[in-house]
Order: C-alpha cells, then sequence, then structure tokens
C-alpha cells in the first residue's frame, strides 16, 4: 500500500474521503475533528445531539461536504470512550475506517490524527496504518470473480500538524512495514495445501530473502540426515512432498550484534498421520504452518526495519501425512540433540519437528529463542481465539514479550512449566514422549519442546486458537490472523533499544 502524509491544512485536501477520529460523546471534539465540523456548519456536532452517532469504537458515519471542503466526503469515526484510548483503540478504529473506504469502493483515503492524549505520534501513525492495512485485508486469490470483493484499497495519506510531519512520518513507514509483514503471513496461513507445499514455503521464503536482503538457505532432506534430524525427518516419511529446513537470517556477517532466534512450525498440512484426525474442519490444517508464515513476517520486517540485531529465523516444513512409509505409533526417533522421543500420536508432530529446529538453534549461541506454533487444541479450549499461550523458561523473556503484548494489542497469557507436569510425558522406551494424555495439553506440549531448547533462554508461543479467527474482531479479520509478528517485531525492537 502507498502511505503518505500530508501536513496540509484540512481544507486543501482533494479527494474522495477524509477520515476524522473523535471520542464516545459528550467529549469535545479533538482540533481536526473540530476544524472539519465548523467548515460543515457543525454537522458532525449535529449527528452527537441527535443521538445518530456516539462515538462508541468502531461506530462510523458518512458525511457529505457539498463544496464545503476540497474532499468530498467525511466518516466520522468513533475512538470509544476517551479513559479508555490508546493505541488499540485507535488501530481497531482505524480499521473500520478502511472497511468503510473499501466499501465505498475508493482506492485511497484520508485520515486525520486525533488528539495525543499522551500518546507520541510515531505510534499514533504506526496504529492508523496498522489498523487500515490489516482492516483492508482480503484473500481472493483464487476467485476467479474477483469484482464482488470491489478494488482493493491502495493508498492512505496520514493528515497532521506540520509541527507532527516528522514523527508522523518515521511510524507511518513502520506500520506500513509492520502491516505489510502481517499481510504475508496471513496470505501464506490462508493459502490452500496444494498451493503452499513444503517446497513452495521454502522458494517463497527465497523471494522475500531476496527482495529484503536477508542470507537464506534450505536444508534438504540429505542435510538433515547429515545433522542427525531424525525427529524432522520421521514426520516428513508420511508424505511423498520433501521435507525442508529454511533458515532466514539479518545481519547474517555481523559478529557484533547480539542474536535472537525465531522458530516457527510450518507443518504445510496436518492430517494428523495414522493418528488420523476427524475429518470435520481438517481443512484449516492448511494453516498449521502459521508459526513459519509468522517467522517469515517477522523477518521480513526486521530487514525493512533495518534492526541493529543478528536475527535468525528457523522454519523445519513438512507434511503431516499417513502415507505407506509414515511414522507410527510406537515408533522411536532420535533428534539432533541426541535425545529418542517415543512417538505415541503422531498427531503431536509440531513439537517433533520443532524439537530438531530448538535443538539447531543452540548452534548460534542466542541472547534468547522464541518459538510459534499451532502446538495444542488443548490452547483452544483453555484462551479461545482471543489470546496465546505464553510458556517460557526465562522470566526475563516473558516478561519482555508481555509487555510487547499490552504495546502491540496481540494477547499472551503465560502458563507454568511446573516440574510436576513432566512425570506425563515420560516414556518407558524412550527419553520422552510426544504426549502427555488430555490434562495441561498446551504445558505437557511445551514441556517437551523444553527438553530440547537448551543452552539459551526461551520461550514458546501455542498460537493454535490465535493463528485464525471465526469471525472479524476489529483489525483481526475472518481467517488466518499473522497473530505474533506485530508482538515479535516489537520485542526485536525493544532488544535493539
Ligand atoms: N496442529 C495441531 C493443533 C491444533 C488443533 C491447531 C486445533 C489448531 C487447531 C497439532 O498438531 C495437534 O494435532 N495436536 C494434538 C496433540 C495431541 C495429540 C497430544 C492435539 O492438540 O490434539
Ligand atoms: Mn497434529
Ligand atoms: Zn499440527
Amino acid at each position: 500500500m502507498d502511505i503518505r502524509v500530508s501536513k496540509d491544512p484540512l481544507r486543501s485536501l482533494d479527494g474522495d474521503l477524509l477520515a476524522v477520529f473523535a471520542f464516545a460523546q459528550p467529549e469535545p471534539l479533538g482540533r481536526a475533528a473540530a476544524a472539519v465540523d465548523a467548515a460543515l456548519g457543525g454537522a458532525i456536532s449535529e449527528l452527537g445531539r441527535a443521538g445518530d452517532w456516539s462515538g462508541k469504537a468502531e461506530e462510523t458515519s458518512l458525511l457529505y461536504t457539498r463544496g464545503a471542503l476540497g474532499v468530498r466526503r467525511v466518516l466520522v469515526v468513533g475512538l470509544g470512550a476517551r479513559s479508555a484510548f490508546g493505541l488499540e483503540a485507535l488501530r481497531v478504529a482505524a480499521a473500520a475506517s478502511a472497511k468503510v473506504a473499501r466499501k465505498l469502493r475508493l482506492t485511497s483515503y484520508y485520515a486525520a490524527l486525533p488528539p495525543a492524549d499522551g500518546l507520541a505520534y510515531d505510534d499514533m501513525a504506526q496504529a492508523v496504518v496498522e489498523g487500515a492495512l490489516l482492516g483492508a485485508y482480503t484473500f481472493t486469490r483464487h476467485k476467479t470473480d474477483d469484482a464482488s470483493a470491489g478494488p482493493a484499497l491502495r493508498g492512505l495519506t496520514v493528515v497532521c500538524r506540520p509541527e507532527e510531519a516528522c514523527a508522523v512520518a518515521a511510524g507511518a513507514e513502520r506500520g506500513r512495514i509492520i502491516g505489510e509483514a502481517v499481510t504475508m503471513a496471513r496470505d501464506l496461513a490462508n493459502e490452500p495445501a496444494n498451493y503452499l507445499t513444503p517446497t513452495l514455503l521454502a522458494e517463497q521464503a527465497e523471494e522475500i530473502a531476496n527482495a529484503c536482503g536477508l542470507r537464506h538457505e534450505v536444508l534438504e532432506e540429505a542435510d538433515m540426515a547429515e545433522l542427525g534430524m531424525g525427529a524432522l525427518l520421521g514426520v516428513a516419511q508420511g508424505s511423498d512432498e520433501p521435507a525442508k529446513f529454511i533458515i532466514l537470517e539479518h545481519n547474517a556477517d555481523r559478529a557484533d550484534l547480539d542474536t535472537y532466534v525465531v522458530v516457527g512450525k510450518g507443518i504445510t498440512f496436518d492430517s494428523g498421520g495414522i493418528s488420523l484426525k476427524p475429518s470435520d474442519g481438517m481443512e484449516w490444517m492448511k494453516d498449521d504452518m502459521s508459526g513459519a508464515a509468522v517467522t517469515l513476517g517477522v523477518m521480513q520486517a526486521v530487514a525493512a526495519l533495518g534492526l541493529p540485531l543478528h536475527v535468525v529465523g528457523l522454519m523445519p516444513a513438512t507434511e503431516n501425512l499417513p502415507g505407506g512409509r509414515a511414522y507410527k505409533p510406537g515408533d522411536v526417533l532420535k533428534a539432533m540433540n541426541g535425545l529418542t522421543i517415543e512417538v505415541v500420536s503422531t498427531d503431536a508432530e509440531g513439537r517433533v519437528i520443532l524439537a530438531d529446529a530448538l535443538a539447531y538453534a543452540a548452534r548460534f549461541a542466542p541472547k534468547a529463542v522464541v518459538d510459534l506454533a499451532t502446538l495444542t487444541g488443548a490452547c483452544v479450549i483453555a484462551l479461545g481465539h482471543v489470546a496465546s499461550g505464553l510458556l517460557a523458561s526465562d522470566d526475563a523473556l516473558a516478561g519482555q514479550l508481555l509487555e510487547s503484548s499490552a504495546r502491540t494489542g496481540e494477547k499472551l497469557w503465560r502458563l507454568p512449566l511446573f516440574d510436576d507436569y513432566a512425570e506425563q510425558i515420560k516414556s518407558d522406551v524412550a527419553d520422552v514422549r510426544n504426549t502427555g494424555g488430555r490434562p495441561a495439553g498446551t504445558i505437557t506440549g511445551a514441556l517437551f519442546l523444553q527438553r530440547f531448547a537448551e543452552g539459551y533462554p526461551w520461550a514458546h508461543l501455542d498460537i493454535a486458537g490465535t493463528a485464525k479467527v471465526d469471525s472479524d474482531r476489529g483489525y483481526v479479520l475472518k481467517g488466518a490472523t499473522g497473530h505474533g509478528v506485530r508482538l515479535l517485531v516489537d520485542w526485536l525492537r525493544s532488544r535493539a533499544g
């Protein structure tokens, strides 16, 4: 999307639509909304007085300027109660404005920043751009009749005062980079599995790497065998599609920088394998590579932002299918760190492929490793589609992630890694078993991963519930969400200081 900043007076803007934001009534209008109100002879105030618009979150009202302003329409967008105002309210309001612009079949519009109310202008601009980009998202590439969806939104101009323009330009650019990274992650996770095999995912990763100057490497199955990645290879046995281990690096040649590793589960389709899933809803197991999609989004964003950190993205990718050579319940696999795994369910495949990826991460001597995975149905039961599970071996790292969560609105809730639960994944025949029964399934999944996440502070995000939603919620639209990109980019920005 073409993101611009204008410091021109509101009267001189020329176009189809100007969005102005306002708090829930009876708060007075902010500067931009008040200026528009005056130009329109009090039309916005009248909306409030008549009770036709109350300013609650996502409530919009459309006015026609009929020559009183250069723009043809003004959209008044509710920010909700002033007491609850923050960047999240602004993202939600910006998404509401983008949805109206799309419904009007516009390809671009203006949005005037609301009163800062204690927020920084760069953060506000970032929030507006992110909200608009994410709220305007569509996934129509497989529809042959694209016309019904209307044209894509191609441009947004953030309007501010001259003295704010510098900060606003920086924030808007950040918002564009991050919003586009989330969009890319959504696209990948929405993509059907026949259009996104591990091979095609690796090709996408290469394209992204080339476009933004990341180091790129793909380990083939022969390489994995040499490294002793028996866990990833075990899961891959059931599919005719070759597994790929995708590695992207930002600032790969900078030994002076701190290293952070992001690991994403890349199961491009999860049938459950021999422990076959019920067919109801199985079509959504195409998004079981959401962790990898988010990792790719994070890598794209950190490269575009030029963060002064060495960031590594690891994406083990395979299908989980019940082919004739598929791994079976009872099989024992040996991971790269030498630990043996008793396979109790072939449907607990995510933790198995992550075992090798987490072991591989140790070779970078990282300051911290964060993995993202659509790991457990239990997490969907516990936290629904609202918050991701956070499980961490390190309290400082958990605290940093919770701070980023608060700033970005990508909710996390921490669950414990008490040793007591480890009883459930003890095996009679191997070092560890890949399931721990129904109780505390998210915790036993994470405790399994912890056996392989040795030698660095580590956190695990279970995004099983948040990677995909069934209905719109503000700027989080039905379908794949890209949940985790904004969170981890914020976290890495905070690490870069
Ligand atoms: N990809 C699934 C988890 C999942 C379930 C994600 C529902 C999104 C929605 C994962 O591979 C899986 O099948 N986990 C099993 C683990 C169990 C066998 C220990 C689960 O949660 O049932
Ligand atoms: Mn599974
Ligand atoms: Zn899975």
